[in-house]
């Protein structure tokens, strides 16, 4: 669409062009004549093309989109101002004069002070992202209380292949333990903190807790510091597949171990039906915890649900041996005929794989030979890698959606890879709509609202977005429809243009990030901020949900 070319077409090509063609047509007989006479325009237009270059460049790497009026101004006035300085300049043959030295100084220090003022604004400093109460978590305790204890502690632990790794654990273990309760049920867990250096939370990702539960330092609580404790209760009345990590630096402590699965059962699970989570420990992939091959002995004709969670930062290929229906996505049900090809799940997607255990070893993978998980009647066999074509989600199966007739409000997301300021410094970044987390632009909604969201990545690299506290209607893809799929973490391929539907029915200042958490980190999060919803809480030096 026009995002993709609407600066580069309107600033950066009229800035380099123009002066590019004059300086061919004026440097170009002169360079193939014999007579060498110096001219002031044989270097006046060389010189704005070079000017026009750097601008276009700036327009192209530091500004993006959108391209608002004052940096545009800037650019053009700057290439403009040279033009016309290098011009008199040349004119009088010989060093500038004083009232030229004079502009040339104040110009030079306007833009030096300026520079220094955006490095001093964009130091990390204490942030409140929306000053206000939190919104109150309604507390039910009708249900039956199921309570957990998770206490995030160093260990070594041993992989299956004998592999050790530094890790960061819940419980001396990662996965952390197993959450899993029946619908309806009132989840409480106390959080503990004996790690000595880092804080830490616990975020339920993908589930529709209340914001005050959602586990986010900075903007739901503050992060639990060494020592410290956490209560969470929220009543689980959503089923499905979902998992818990910590949000503080996750980039660093999820990677090294901080998660676990959490399953929310509609009905008694029966046959085989186990959450497994994908997790590559320093550079080791792993499922479910065990790199290489694991084994599971299954009767013929048990009904089988592997609950694959991507719980890494790139996207996975998983695919069965065997043909297998998907039967839920991100933890919503959808329905679907068996098929034999591979699904990409996002990082920090779900996928619920369903089949009925033939008679024969079935392979689950996720797209690296050598590492996966045997269902198996009894043999050692270990089947062929599955390599069937790529299901595309979006358009597999079948859908009980309707999607809204109309929309309250529309935000777009135009993800891309920019110089930015962060924490004082002009870094290479993953920038929402030009800007870097926490200076960008919320989506601001109203409670009951329906927004429609176009995410666009201009960059070269996926970017599996993941709204908290909400999921996200999927409605089209590169300007085509989709099935309607609900989902809470879709991932944007280089390139590509999403249209996403998002319900607005859960009030609260929400975290909405890049999955790929060192991305996260280098800027792609923002927040939805309900209005009227404020926070206590501020980003400083103790909390960094990013
Ligand atoms: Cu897995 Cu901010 O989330
Ligand atoms: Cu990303």
């Amino acid at each position: 669409g026009w995002w993709f070319a609407g600066e580069k077409l309107l600033i950066a090509l009229p800035l380099l062009l123009p002066p590019a063609a004059g300086a061919a047509l004026v440097t170009l007989p002169h360079l193939l004549s014999t007579r060498r006479r110096s001219s002031p325009w044989t270097e006046f237009f060389p010189l704005v093309a070079a000017y026009g270059a750097v601008a276009g460049v700036v327009a192209g790497v530091a500004v993006g989109y959108p391209l608002s009026g004052p940096p545009a101004i800037v650019l053009v006035l700057a290439v403009a101002g040279g033009a016309v300085a290098t011009w008199s300049i040349r004119a009088r043959k010989g060093p500038p004069g004083r009232a030229w030295r004079i502009a040339g100084a104040v110009v030079t220090a306007a833009a030096l002070a300026w520079t220094g003022l955006s490095m001093w604004n964009s130091r990390p400093t204490t942030i409140r992202l929306a000053a206000g109460p939190a919104v109150a978590a309604v507390q039910q305790t009708s249900t039956r209380v199921r309570h957990f204890d998770l206490t995030a502690r160093k260990a070594t632990i041993t992989l299956a292949s004998g592999r050790r790794v530094e890790a960061l654990t819940f419980n001396g273990v990662t996965p952390g333990p197993p959450i899993r309760v029946r619908q309806g049920d009132t989840v409480e867990v106390t959080l503990r903190n004996e790690l000595q250096d880092r804080g830490v939370t616990l975020h339920w990702h993908g589930y529709r807790v209340p914001n005050a539960m959602d586990g986010v330092p900075g903007l739901t609580q503050d992060a639990v510091g060494p020592g410290g404790s956490f209560v969470y209760r929220f009543v689980a009345d959503q089923p499905g597949t979902y998992w818990y990590h910590t949000h503080e630096t996750p980039n660093l402590a999820l990677q090294q171990g901080l998660f676990g699965t959490f399953t929310v059962d509609p009905a008694p699970p029966h046959g085989l039906d186990e959450p497994l989570p994908i997790h590559t420990y320093q550079g080791t992939l792993t499922i479910a915890g065990v790199d290489g091959i694991s084994r599971r002995t299954v009767r013929p004709g048990t009904p089988v649900r592997l609950r694959v969670i991507n719980t890494d930062n790139t996207p996975h290929t998983v695919g069965m041996s065997v043909p297998y229906a998907i039967k839920a996505v991100d933890g919503t049900d959808i329905g679907g005929p068996p098929t034999t090809g591979r699904v990409e799940l996002a990082a920090g997607g779900r996928y619920d794989l369903a089949f009925t255990m033939p008679g024969q070893p079935a392979l689950l993978s996720a797209g690296r030979a050598g590492t996966g998980l045997v269902l198996t009647p009894g043999s050692r066999a270990v089947p062929e890698e599955p390599a069937g074509p790529i299901v595309d989600i979006t358009r597999y199966g079948t859908r009980d959606v309707t999607p809204p007739a109309r929309f309250d409000r529309e935000d777009t997301w135009v993800l891309d890879r920019l110089i930015a300021l962060r924490n004082g410094l002009p870094l290479l970044s993953h920038t929402v709509n030009g800007q870097v987390w926490p200076h960008v632009p919320p989506t601001v909604v109203r409670n009951g609202d329906w927004v429609r969201v176009t995410v666009v990545n201009r960059s070269g690299d996926h970017h599996p977005m993941h709204p908290h506290g909400h999921r996200v209607l999927v409605l089209e893809r590169d300007g085509e429809a989709t099935l309607p799929t609900w989902m809470d973490s879709f991932d944007v391929a280089p390139g590509e243009v999403w249209v996403v539907a998002l319900h607005a029915d859960n009030p609260g200042v929400w975290l909405a990030h890049c999955h790929e958490l060192t991305h996260a980190a280098e800027g792609m999060t923002l927040h939805l901020a309900y209005e009227g919803a404020g926070t206590p809480y501020a980003l400083d030096e103790h909390n960094h949900p990013e």
